[in-house]
């Protein structure tokens, strides 16, 4: 068996819960990512028929049945990932219609995989569904997403429009726009369903006084849609309370759709 920790996949996903970590995004335990790994990339590495001990999920998730996770653990922190990912990561494969986490590496110190796990693995079904390459599920606690939902309508059409408005490159890059949910109880199953199901219509959900989750294909577009999207609320906190006398018009907004030829989400420009 080769080195698992030398694996193009994990260097990069350590790197990403570093970069997390250096933005602010991550603090104590704060933050999840999870990454659907595919047969190929676990060949030589793991023997998938060796269960080291398996965890209880809670929920059904039929449709990734025996399919193969690496996923920060619950209560570890993302800024000691890099110095030992055996015991702050896991990897494991579903089974029994997703009843179950077979861990098969990592969780060395007898942890847990975390706690948002139903909100991962339920947005990966929902993710999976439209888009079939889709691979990546990331959560974090930035701190201008956050500070907007203390001050800003959650109205999402409302929000994504301001995102929209505080950054030319915005609609660019998502131009689906934000999916915003109210405060809710997080690590419930109920969460978890909330977030599949805004996540099937955006790449991006707020949640309230919480944070944001991020969907995408490799672990870079998901952290460039955080980066994007925390940018702007950035920027949002900076003026929000000054007079505006500029902003990113509607028809500015309609040439860039034109310009970089994405369509934003229907009935979000006037
Ligand atoms: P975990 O440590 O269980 O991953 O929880 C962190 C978090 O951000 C909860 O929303
Ligand atoms: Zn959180």
């Amino acid at each position: 068996m080769k080195d698992i920790l030398t694996a193009p996949f994990m260097e990069e996903f350590i790197r990403t819960t570093a970069e997390m970590y250096r933005h602010g995004w991550d603090e104590r335990n704060g933050g999840n990512i999870s990454m659907l790994l595919s047969e190929s990339e676990l060949e030589g590495l793991i023997d998938p028929e060796r269960v080291v001990r398996t965890i209880p999920t809670g929920f059904d998730a039929p449709e990734l049945d025996g399919r193969t996770f690496l996923v920060t653990g619950t209560g570890k922190y993302f800024k000691n990932v890099q110095y030992d990912p055996a015991k702050n990561l896991g990897l494991v494969r579903l089974s029994d219609g997703g009843r179950n986490a077979g861990l098969l590496w990592g969780l060395t110190d007898g942890g847990s995989v975390t706690s948002e796990f139903p909100a991962h693995m339920m947005s990966h079904v929902s993710r999976l569904a439209a888009d079939p390459e889709n691979r990546i599920i990331m959560h974090c606690h930035p701190n201008n997403l956050i500070a907007m939902t203390y001050v800003h309508d959650l109205d999402e059409r409302e929000f994504t429009r301001t995102l929209w408005r505080m950054e030319t490159e915005c609609i660019v890059v998502f131009p689906e726009g934000v999916s915003v949910l109210p405060w809710m109880l997080c690590g419930t199953n109920e969460i978890g369903r909330a977030t599949a199901q805004k996540l099937s219509l955006t790449r991006l959900c707020v949640w309230a006084q919480h944070g944001v989750y991020a969907a995408g294909r490799d672990l870079d577009e998901a952290f460039g849609l955080i980066e994007t999207a925390e940018k702007a609320a950035e920027i949002y906190m900076k003026i929000a309370h000054l007079p505006i006398k500029n902003t990113i018009t509607d028809a500015r907004l309609r040439l860039l759709e034109a310009r970089f030829g994405v369509k934003a989400r229907e009935g979000y420009l006037d």
